[in-house]
């Protein structure tokens, strides 16, 4: 993909933090970008937002819960009935379950797995066939985390999991999907000032029965972003960029090199030197 002008982008989890960073950064390069989010609050703060600033034309919204696959579906369908497609999906929606790993219920994993990398998954059944039926060719990016290219201090472990499976899956389908002229990248960021810590505000009731992490997820609401952390809007143009020049890995936090180096020297130091015989 050259040039966003006249492209449709889709961005799950567009109405805060690094999703509504990447909608502005895309809206001003000239796309025309929907907004998908479970949380109308968020929704109606992002619209007006972009109201005040003169880019509401670029703009529009809808409510989506990315576990739910029917309404993916439909918001798919709809998005090719309304708008003839769309080149650009970002797979952006996640949240941040925290928590010790030995106190969670199986409704942490079903959260956790479920938003993180199932709201991924569901993304690219949904739009897949149909970006590659329109023929026009597109880009994916999947937002997973540095928590999938580090090892992370206790209680990340189901985040972990979910983003680390979001990186793989990324690594593996890119070939595949070049072959159908799509590109598809991963973005790692590390801290980014957003409302990650309100995962106790997206969690559904159904699975606020049976969870280990009421406590962990209580403590986080209080503990906003720092102020140093990085601006979703400068996350927002290093995804453009990275679209752009149809970059695998976006990294954004140069300051975790050694401890990803240390991680894959670890793994690499557990490697035998010499073949399998077979
Ligand atoms: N902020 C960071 O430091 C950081 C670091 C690494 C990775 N990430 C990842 O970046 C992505 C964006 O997170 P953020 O930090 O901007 O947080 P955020 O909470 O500000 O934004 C996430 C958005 O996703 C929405 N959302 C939550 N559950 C949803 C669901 N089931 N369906 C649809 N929308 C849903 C929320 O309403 C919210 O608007 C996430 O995947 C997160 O894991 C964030």
């Amino acid at each position: 993909m050259r040039t966003f002008h006249d492209k449709r982008a889709f961005v799950t989890g567009g109405a805060s933090g690094i999703g509504f960073g990447v909608v502005k950064a895309l809206a001003k390069r000239g796309a025309f970008v929907v907004i998908a989010d479970l949380r109308t609050d968020h929704i109606d703060r992002a619209l007006r937002e972009v109201r005040e600033a003169g880019f509401a034309s670029s703009v529009a919204a809808l409510q989506l819960d990315v576990t739910d696959r029917a309404a993916f579906a439909a918001v798919a369908e709809r998005m090719d009935i309304e708008l003839g497609g769309v080149d650009v999906l970002v797979n952006n929606a996640g949240v941040g379950v925290e928590g010790p790993v030995l106190e969670a219920g199986y409704a942490d994993w079903d959260y956790g797995l479920g938003v993180n990398l199932g709201g991924v998954i569901n993304g690219l059944q949904s739009f897949l066939p149909r970006m590659i039926a329109h023929g026009r060719g597109g880009h994916v990016v999947n937002v997973s985390s540095l928590a999938a290219a580090v090892r992370m201090p206790a209680n990340f472990a189901i985040y972990a999991a979910g983003k680390a499976a979001v990186l793989n899956l990324s690594e593996n389908m890119r070939e595949e999907l070049a072959g159908k002229g799509i590109g598809m990248s991963v973005l790692c960021p590390a801290f980014v000032r957003s409302n990650i810590h309100e995962a106790a505000l997206n969690r559904p009731a159904h699975l606020r029965q049976g969870s280990g992490f009421t406590l962990s997820e209580a403590t986080l609401l209080d503990r906003p972003p720092g102020d140093d952390w990085m601006d979703p809007e400068v996350v927002g143009e290093i995804v453009a960029d990275g679209i752009l020049a149809n970059r695998l890995y976006i990294m954004t936090h140069g300051e975790f090199r050694d401890k990803m180096r240390e991680r894959h020297e670890l793994l690499m130091s557990a490697v035998p030197e010499a073949a399998f015989q077979y």
